[in-house]
């Protein structure tokens, strides 16, 4: 049987509004769990929580009530166990790319042969050999994020913990990097929790897809994608794969924005017959 990696219990999250004094409610009894190995996307409607989520797992916040726990520990803190990614790529601008792929191991203070080693080889599988002497602003957005993607492999961390991070890509990079992705995770073997919006992005890479409810968050439901791995990108447009397509998108909507979309189409279906009527009042004046 797989092994646990990372397990959330109870999980609640309120933050502290200074300006009215109040607090906001963002997670709400949060359990999931992503065995070794695994990879977990978590799709959600805006505000739900999805980066509360991540920034606890990451220990930068700490829980209302409730844990995460990582190999059966609790977090207290940020540690080298988990690999962050965000949206934005948040590269030293005056540093190369070796040199930021260097930056964890020099805080761990592998700054030495060895550490130049593991550094080069994550620059070689994130294919970016080559581009070791160029700095950020001279990447493309594809390439900064693969540099980003080789900063937290180098520390070689137990999870890797993705925030949107193809958010900022054009269609064509993101399709690019998502297999680029699934490449590196099979040969890297980690265990990955990814954050998307996206949700044929969420199922092309997942072993399962969480959905988050709307706010405050919680899981809604989780699907297990049995869809066989390797999966080439054409898969997106199986049959299958529209079925989940179609189960997320269900469950991911949020019966607020529903009544919300029934409203203005209701408005404009209003707009449209006022216009037809005004057509022919027009019509019967010119005749
Ligand atoms: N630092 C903060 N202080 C107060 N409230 C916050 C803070 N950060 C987030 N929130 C609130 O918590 C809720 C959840 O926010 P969060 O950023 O986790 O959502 P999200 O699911 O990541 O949204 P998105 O998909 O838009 O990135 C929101 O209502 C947000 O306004
Ligand atoms: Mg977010």
């Amino acid at each position: 049987m797989a092994q646990t990696k990372l397990q959330a219990i109870g999980l609640r999250h309120e933050y502290y509004q200074p300006r009215t004094g109040g607090r906001l409610l963002a997670l709400d009894n949060i359990n999931l769990q992503v065995d070794e190995g695994e990879f977990v996307s978590i799709v959600g409607p805006s505000g739900c929580g999805k980066t509360t989520f991540i920034n606890l797992c990451d220990g930068l916040l700490k829980p209302t009530a409730g844990r995460i726990m990582i190999d059966d520990k609790p977090v207290t803190g940020p540690g080298t166990d988990r690999g962050m990614v965000f949206q934005d790529s948040c590269l030293m601008p005056w540093r190369t790319v070796f040199k930021n792929v260097m930056f964890g191991l020099e805080c761990q203070g592998l700054d030495n042969g060895e550490g130049q080693e593991r550094a080069t080889t994550f620059i070689k599988l994130v294919g970016l050999q080559g581009f070791e002497d160029h700095f950020p602003h001279e990447l493309s957005g594809g390439m900064q994020q693969r540099c980003n993607l080789a900063r937290a492999l180098t520390v070689d961390p137990k999870i890797l913990i993705m925030d949107e991070p193809f958010a900022a890509l054009d269609a064509q990079t993101r399709e690019i990097m998502q297999s680029e992705l699934l490449r590196i995770w099979r040969e890297s073997g980690k265990t990955v929790l990814f954050i998307t919006h996206q949700i044929n992005e969420a199922i092309y890479l997942a072993d399962r897809v969480i959905i988050f409810g709307a706010r405050p968050g919680k899981v809604k439901e989780t699907i297990k994608i049995d869809i066989p791995r390797p999966r080439d990108l054409s898969v997106k447009r199986d049959p299958a794969f529209l079925k989940y397509e179609d189960r997320v998108w269900n469950l991911k909507r949020d019966p607020a924005f529903l009544k919300y979309e029934d409203r203005v189409w209701n408005l404009i279906e209003e707009e449209v017959k006022k216009t037809m009527i005004q057509d022919q009042v027009v019509q019967n004046i010119n005749r």
